[in-house]
């Protein structure tokens, strides 16, 4: 097994894609959380950090042919791939540095709009997130967003004894990482029959879980010496002191109403925590959090009032091939179904389902009557879901490039669809259930 700075590299990561990765849906809730954000719909530049083999650049960069993308990662095998379904999918606007952090970070003069890093964060040393963030902060353009996800507490504190016992099967056992990660798997799966965990239940779930994982995937996720989820609220500081400032999240579940995103018994405790560092930290706990995909900006520009109604009311929407046609709709959260009722969701679907509409023509919708909250409130949940999306800059070749590039995936296992008009990806999975 080679190791890189304690990460593992002699297998591949299979392919995952985040619908909170791309640009058009970051500047959207970066909008709807009232900072003024990087356009998508013109030239803008982002960078991912740990790109992998590249399947969320692919589709940002086969969607948006005037903005220019950049992947970096030490994998050479994974920007092996990525440039080939580049160069098979005539995407010319993405390249591929084969680089670790610390030299890409030494070396890179660029300025970007968005920085991305997804599945890197809590797998590496902590030097190299100063470096990281660091990197990013220095790279980013005023008002340029970082996109960062992160394992956190509590939801994954008891993954740690876990993955403890994995990382030491990575440094004790003979063979590739897949099978040092399957006889560790194993080993934890005697230690579970055994009644070890009778009185630890979030660790036999997390077991349960993981058992149902690809073993590329778990090799990945436990093997590296570094994994360590951390408190929110210790993120958000370690990117303030490097001039970043918290926005919210990536997520849209995390940034609803605390009515429809916090338990019940927790509502009114939380509504009166004034400090935010506190709230979020009691958020963390209320929805036992167990990874963040948090959203920071340089240099913020909160938008006044009158600039976030004229950004809601000109962005347009439409409906994914999943949406129901009328409501009420169930709403899988981390908290549990959340049910949106009919008497909204069945004007607001009847309505995209006869097209795209904008914010404004939405607002005139008689459920809303103007009612911004109640209107974002909704929008959310079906984003959320993957029923509804915010659409994407209309430019030339995009529709070709995205059938080339769902096709490319297709052949290589990867069951995504490229939704060109929306510069995103839905799991064909999903919309074919
Ligand atoms: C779990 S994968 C995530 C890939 C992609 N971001 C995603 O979410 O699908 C983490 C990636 O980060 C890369 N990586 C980890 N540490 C790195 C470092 N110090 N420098 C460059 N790349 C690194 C790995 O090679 C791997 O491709």
């Amino acid at each position: 097994m080679t190791w890189t700075e304690g990460y593992i590299s002699d297998v591949g990561f299979p392919a995952f894609f985040y619908k909170e990765m791309q640009p058009v849906w970051l500047s959207t809730v970066a909008g709807f959380l009232g900072s003024g954000a990087p356009d998508a719909g013109k030239a803008f530049s982002l960078c991912e950090l740990g790109c992998g083999a590249g399947v969320n650049l692919l589709v940002a960069a086969a969607c948006h042919p005037d903005a220019q993308f950049v992947g970096v990662d030490f994998n050479a095998e994974h920007l092996r791939l990525a440039r080939e379904a580049a160069q098979a999918c005539g995407i010319a606007n993405v390249e591929f540095i084969h680089s670790d952090f610390a030299q890409f970070a030494r070396g890179n003069d660029r300025s970007f709009d968005f920085i991305t890093c997804h599945g890197v964060w809590s797998w590496i040393a902590a030097p190299l997130k100063a470096v990281l963030l660091e990197c990013a902060s220095r790279s980013l353009k005023p008002g340029g967003l970082l996109y960062l996800h992160y394992m956190c507490h509590p939801g994954s504190t008891e993954l740690l004894p876990l993955q403890h016992v994995l990382n030491l099967c990575a440094h004790h056992l003979p063979g590739p990482s897949t099978r040092k990660v399957q006889t560790g798997m194993k080993l934890l799966q005697q230690i579970a029959a055994s009644g070890l965990f009778a009185d630890k239940p979030a660790m036999a779930r997390h077991l349960a879980n993981m058992a149902r994982r690809a073993p590329a995937d778990l090799a990945h996720e436990f093997l590296t010496d570094h994994w360590q989820p951390e408190h929110s609220v210790e993120v958000h500081q370690a990117a303030a002191r490097s001039g970043l400032t918290f926005l919210g999240s990536a997520d849209v579940f995390n940034n609803l109403d605390p009515s429809l995103s916090i338990p019940g018994n927790m509502q009114e405790l939380i509504g009166r925590t004034a400090a935010p560092a506190l709230a979020e930290t009691l958020k963390d706990l209320a929805r036992d959090a167990h990874q963040r995909m948090d959203l920071f900006q340089k240099d913020p520009a909160a938008l006044s009032e009158a600039a976030f109604i004229a950004a809601l009311r000109e962005a347009r929407f439409r409906l994914l091939p999943d949406a129901p046609l009328r409501g009420p709709v169930t709403f899988a959260t981390p908290i549990g179904s959340v049910t949106g009722p009919e008497t909204i969701f069945t004007p607001l679907l009847e309505r995209l389902s006869r097209g795209a509409a904008t914010g404004a023509e939405l607002l005139e919708l008689p459920v809303f009557r103007g009612d911004v909250g109640a209107l974002l409130q909704a929008l959310q949940l079906l984003m959320m879901q993957q029923l509804a999306h915010p659409m994407g800059p209309e430019a030339e070749g995009t529709a070709e490039r995205g059938r080339s590039l769902s096709d490319w995936f297709g052949r290589n296992d990867t069951a995504l669809d490229i939704a060109a008009d929306c510069a995103t990806a839905v799991s064909r999975t999903v919309h074919r259930a």
